[in-house]
């Protein structure tokens, strides 16, 4: 079930938050590229000028293009060019959007290892589109990457308690060490995250699946959104893959049930988990975070 009245007081809690931070301000490429793929017939060679015009971001959106399609390592996408064939106009727009964010957004280490984890669950969503109707893989790597991105702005917001008694224990504890958070702070980084993406111009779905990724009942979830109900469920299993091949720390019983759930409501079979986990082994270290710039 959506609790209506406790979403609205989450969204308005978390913008009172995001007033008292400061929070960046979305750079004129990203403008400019909007305008171009809605124009009438979008020209390749200005799509081409504009990602290319910094290029510590072009090489971030390379390495995310490689990572989200999976390319092959004697095969991969090495210019712009190549990019904008493969690609769909709204994934370049996708991708180009988050190489500028991962630029401008994290400001420590700890952001960066957040980002890191998300990244990887990135790579293993990606390769479970595969099977799943209605996501495209740099969708789906653009909303697991961009699932915490809340957390950065919490972080701030109490930096003090946040990351240590109250985020990282949602790795292990999605769904009731999540709630702890809804519960202490009226709103949480899903909260924050969407609006984030919001401001971003980033898309519905993406929006709701931040909103949404951490929500216990993806039957409640599927009757409200289809899709976004299946995109929190690959990204659950993501996460659980994530957690399995990086983690130090034991599995609980609340983490593997609710992989379960997920893994039964989108039918996920040993055989789709295992391709996902070769993907995060392929590409789990490849670096496509710039450095953080201040
Ligand atoms: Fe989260």
């Amino acid at each position: 079930m959506i609790d209506e009245a406790a979403m609205r007081e989450g969204i308005t809690k978390a913008s009172l938050i995001l007033k008292t931070l400061e929070v960046e301000t979305v750079p004129v490429e990203i403008l400019q590229l909007h305008v171009l793929i809605s124009g009438d017939s979008p020209s390749i060679a200005d799509i081409e000028a504009v990602i290319s015009r910094n290029p510590e971001v072009m090489g971030s959106f390379l390495s995310m293009a490689n990572q989200a399609l999976n390319r092959p390592v004697d095969d991969l996408i090495l210019n712009v060019a190549a990019a904008i064939h493969l690609l769909g106009l709204e994934e370049i727009h996708q991708l180009f959007v988050l190489s500028h964010v991962l630029k401008i957004v994290p400001v420590s280490q700890t952001d960066q290892t957040i980002l890191k984890r998300c990244m990887r669950a990135g790579i293993a969503s990606a390769e479970l589109t595969h099977w799943i109707y209605g996501l495209s893989r740099s969708e789906a790597f653009l909303i697991s990457y961009m699932q915490d991105i809340g957390a950065l702005y919490m972080m701030r917001h109490d930096p003090l308690n946040y990351r240590d008694q109250v985020f990282n224990q949602q790795q292990a504890f999605p769904i009731s060490k999540y709630q702890d958070e809804v519960d202490y702070y009226k709103t949480s980084h899903c909260y924050v995250g969407g609006l984030i993406t919001k401001r971003w111009n980033l898309g519905s779905l993406l929006y709701r699946s931040v909103l949404f990724h951490h929500h216990a009942d993806l039957k409640s979830l599927a009757v409200i959104d289809d899709l976004t109900s299946k995109m929190v469920a690959l990204n659950r299993i993501a996460n659980f893959l994530v957690f399995d091949r990086f983690s130090d720390y034991y599995f609980t019983k609340e983490l593997e049930d609710s992989f379960d759930e997920a893994c039964a409501f989108v039918g996920v079979t040993d055989h789709m988990l295992h391709a996902a986990d070769a993907a995060l082994e392929k590409w789990a270290d490849a670096e496509s975070l710039p450095e953080a710039s201040h």
